[in-house]
């Protein structure tokens, strides 16, 4: 039953308009929907039926035009409902019952700590009312809603409020009217008795925005930062694209239980409460910058997603990947442009990567699906953003500019494709993308290999650049890709002498040569500068110029790059010798590097402590056919304890300075300063000495802000020490009451590599405060073990394969959406040694055979599995 892109229709009928009603009471919801239908003639004739998607409702009343139909007068399938011959023009009321607190996969209309919440993208409407629940159907919505006034004080739709009372019983109405068409993907209710934090925005046309942030009260205090970021968000949009806010109410709802990050409804996004929730006591500075982030995000997609929309769900990266560019910018903007590009791409090099070398690989524009749910991934997101930023790159910022301008101008108020995009980008810049399109329908990390040689009497250097992506299910024969390289000479001096035609090199062929001449002898080069294109680059530099190159390129992620690609090598060398039991050294040029750059007085704090981070060991894994987890922990473990050895005075300085800082500061100096502090304090507890516990323990006990108190106790968690119960006490007494500390509590013991993390992972599955029905909760102890702990994880008897498992098939009868993601970590058994690999295919083989299994893991499954 998969779907596919090369099936797309338009519709064959439109609904202009949708009025609903809710009544909510506690048993069951009774929705009403009126619609004017209308056939589409360019698709449609007369014997053509209507068809609507229906899942689960249960309908009580249908009228067509004025005629009351009977059950035999409709057709009703299992997620259908039809009418097999209508006029070209009619109205049609449906009313069904739901029963949402019931309703624990959180998609449609569900309850979350008491209140009524709705989650519609990609296909949950339908779980709602009938209707044609796909994107290029828009639609002007109303929505009343009734409910008690005590139990649901709030009650909130998108656009307008346009009337409200009071009705009898204790109950009241409101009606909201959103002007703007949309589809059924963007329509959102919530009802509850919720607080509301208030603010107001002056856009650039002088329209002043009300902004309404509602949250339970009990968090009143932690919304300072959410509200602040939304108006920033609204300034930059204005500055950087021109985009000026449309409605005049903005309204942000934080919930706890929901699956994913938030929600960018037409005027009513719903937050996953981690992304609005917030004091310094309580929330870590990464957490601040990702709230930041996200409400940035679903801001942008107003423009980028609501008044530009998508013609079907295979072009999700059209929304997604230009709104994470746009989110990825603002942020880049606003702080260190450097430091979040480092970020990013470590994510998409852990994340992306792999997903992009396993079962579950698809094109940035996927060709089928079987449940959409499963392609939010980091294909459609993150590399869907690297796509755009290419672009960005080859055309330069003012000409992107003028064609994210004409792509507004041209589909303001329609439902569009990747093509419409790329076209217009064409159209804007007058240059030929032909090529580039493939980054969206080609699947799979390209390696571009680079070689040099210099000829040193000519003084002539040649670079030459080729390219190759690995074959894959989706396409055996793989082309070769417009490849945008930023590039940069320097000389041994480290003065920079590119020559300027050359700051950019565009490869479009499957190999290129480019000659320089006048070229020194001993220079070095800078290749795919800012990360210029998601690939995987081999070059054949020295140790000695990486050490170079992160001590002057001036281009700040290369700069951290090339110490990446130290480490890596450093670990490899390591690697190979445990496997052939030789006496482990590091290489003194590694401690010199580090030396170096922990006593550059011009060194960014942040960037240093990018720069002296290891990369963790999942990205380790990452660079080898077979993943030997063992001895990945270990190189990484020796590797940062003989680092520790040799610069612990260093370290020790950084610490002590940290105390200067308020921990209340949320400056980027104080962020900074606080991430450099911490990075120091895991080299010292890699020391694993009673002074350097003692150190970290203090550490805990004084912090003052979440950032270091979280930290440190990440640290205790993970050694053996007489203060890690004690600490974990303490932190727990402090902390139960609050939902998104207490996952924190939880992630910290789950991602531990000390001997009973498995068995203390067990028991806290049966920790009063552990829950199923939380996906913040689940994420915290069940994702952290799967997927960022490897080394318990892949523990050789495969004990943690069958816990997981169990755990699996158990959720997936609560959350489908939500086991879908936590299966995928099988998704890459083939990459461990023969043992692993047959251990983790029987558990993927049980999963598979269990009776009335989710679509969501059924996909997953199926695939990984190789069906
Ligand atoms: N559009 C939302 C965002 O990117 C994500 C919604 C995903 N929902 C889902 N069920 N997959 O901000
Ligand atoms: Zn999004």
């Amino acid at each position: 039953e998969p779907k596919y892109l090369k099936d797309y229709r338009p519709p064959a009928y439109w609904i202009d308009t949708i009025d609903l009603q809710f009544d909510l009471y506690e048993k069951e919801v009774i929705v009403t929907s009126f619609m004017k239908i209308q056939r589409n003639n360019e698709q449609a004739g007369e014997h053509t039926p209507l068809v609507l998607n229906c899942q689960d409702a249960d309908i009580l009343h249908v009228v067509a035009g004025d005629m009351v139909l009977l059950p035999g007068e409709y057709e009703r399938g299992e997620d259908y409902f039809k009418l097999n011959r209508v006029p070209e023009q009619f109205t049609l009321e449906i009313k069904n019952r739901l029963t949402p607190q019931n309703n624990t996969s959180l998609e449609g209309l569900y309850k979350s700590s008491g209140t009524f919440c709705t989650q519609c993208e990609a296909e949950g409407f339908r779980k709602i009312t009938c209707f044609s629940d796909r994107p290029d159907v828009m639609s002007r919505f109303s929505c009343i809603i009734t409910a008690d006034e005590n139990k649901y004080p709030v009650l909130l739709s998108n656009g307008n409020l346009v009337k409200k009372g009071k009705l009898e019983n204790n109950r009241h109405y409101v009606k909201w009217e959103d002007p703007f068409k949309k589809p059924s993907y963007l329509f959102a209710l919530v009802a509850g008795d919720l607080v509301c934090i208030k603010d107001t925005f002056t856009t650039c046309s002088g329209r002043e925005i009300d902004l309404h942030i509602y949250v339970e009260a009990e968090n009143k205090d932690k919304c300072g930062h959410a509200m602040a970021s939304l108006k920033q968000s609204m300034a930059w949009d204005e500055q950087r694209f021109g985009r000026e806010y449309d409605l005049d109410l903005y309204q942000i709802v934080a919930v706890n239980d929901f699956n994913m990050g938030a929600m960018e409804n037409k005027g009513l996004n719903v937050f996953n409460s981690k992304y609005v929730l917030a004091r310094p006591e309580t929330a870590t500075d990464q957490d601040f910058m990702n709230i930041q982030g996200v409400i940035g995000h679903e801001y942008f997609h107003n423009w980028t997603g609501n008044r530009v929309t998508l013609q079907n769900w295979f072009q999700l990266s059209l929304k997604e990947g230009l709104t994470v560019f746009r989110d990825q910018e603002f942020t880049a903007d606003l702080n260190s442009r450097a430091v979040k590009r480092i970020s990013d791409v470590k994510n998409l090099r852990t994340l992306q990567f792999p997903e992009d070398a396993g079962p579950m690989s698809h094109p940035v524009r996927p060709e089928s699906y079987i449940e959409m749910n499963n392609f939010y991934t980091m294909t459609v997101y993150e590399k869907g953003a690297e796509v755009i930023r290419m672009i960005h790159e080859i055309l330069g910022r003012e000409i992107f500019r003028k064609g994210m301008d004409l792509y507004f101008h041209r589909f303001d108020g329609r439902a569009v494709t990747t093509e419409d995009f790329i076209q217009t980008m064409e159209d804007a810049a007058g240059v030929d993308l032909s090529r580039f399109r493939l980054w969206y329908s080609q699947s799979g990390t390209p390696r571009v290999t680079v070689r040099r040689t210099y000829n040193e009497k000519r003084r002539q250097l040649t670079i030459k650049i080729a390219q190759t992506t690995p074959p894959d299910h989706n396409q055996q024969q793989k082309k070769a890709l417009h490849i945008p390289i930023k590039f940069g000479l320097l000389d041994k001096n480290g003065k920079d002498i590119t020559p300027p035609e050359h700051h950019l090199l565009e490869l479009k062929s499957l190999e290129k040569e480019w000659v320089f001449d006048d070229i020194p002898s001993e220079t070095v080069p800078s290749l795919f500068r800012g990360f210029s294109a998601p690939v995987i680059m081999d070059t054949d530099l020295t140790c000695e110029e990486l050490s170079f190159l992160m001590a002057h390129d001036n281009d700040a992620f290369n700069r951290w790059d090339a110490a990446q690609q130290l480490y890596f090598r450093e670990i490899d060398t390591l690697i190979s010798g445990l496997q052939s039991h030789a006496t482990p050294t590091v290489s003194s040029h590694v401690i010199n590097a580090l030396e170096k750059a922990l006593k550059d007085p011009h060194m960014d704090r942040a960037l240093m402590a990018k720069t002296i981070t290891l990369p963790d060991e999942n990205e380790i894994g990452e660079k080898y056919e077979i993943i030997d987890v063992d001895a990945i922990h270990s190189a990484r473990q020796f590797l940062r304890q003989s680092i520790a050895k040799e610069l612990e005075g260093l370290f020790m300085e950084i610490i002590d300075s940290g105390s200067a800082v308020d921990p209340k500061d949320l400056s980027h100096n104080a962020m900074a300063h606080r991430s450099l502090v911490n990075a120091a304090l895991s080299y010292v507890a890699a020391l694993e000495s009673p002074q350097s516990q003692e150190i970290i323990y203090q550490h805990f006990i004084s912090s003052g802000n979440m950032t270091r108190e979280i930290f440190s106790l990440t640290l205790l968690c993970d050694m053996t020490s007489p203060f890690t119960g004690p600490a974990l006490e303490q932190f727990y007494e402090k902390w139960h009451t609050d939902p998104l500390v207490m996952d924190k509590w939880f992630s910290v013991q789950a991602g531990a590599t000390v001997p009973g993390t498995l068995d203390k992972i067990k028991s806290l599955c049966r920790h009063p405060d552990f829950t199923w029905k939380n996906p913040n909760r689940i994420r915290s102890l069940i994702g952290v073990f799967g997927m960022t702990n490897p080394f318990v994880f892949h523990q050789a008897d495969g004990a943690g394969y069958q816990f997981f498992a169990d755990k699996v098939i158990d959720l997936d009868k609560i959350n489908p959406q939500i086991t879908a993601r936590m299966v995928s970590v099988f998704n890459r058994y083939k990459r461990y040694d023969a043992r692993r690999r047959e251990l983790m295919k029987n558990q993927l083989k049980r999963i598979h055979d269990v009776r009335g299994l989710s679509r969501d893991v059924y996909e997953i499954v199926s695939r990984a599995l190789g069906e």
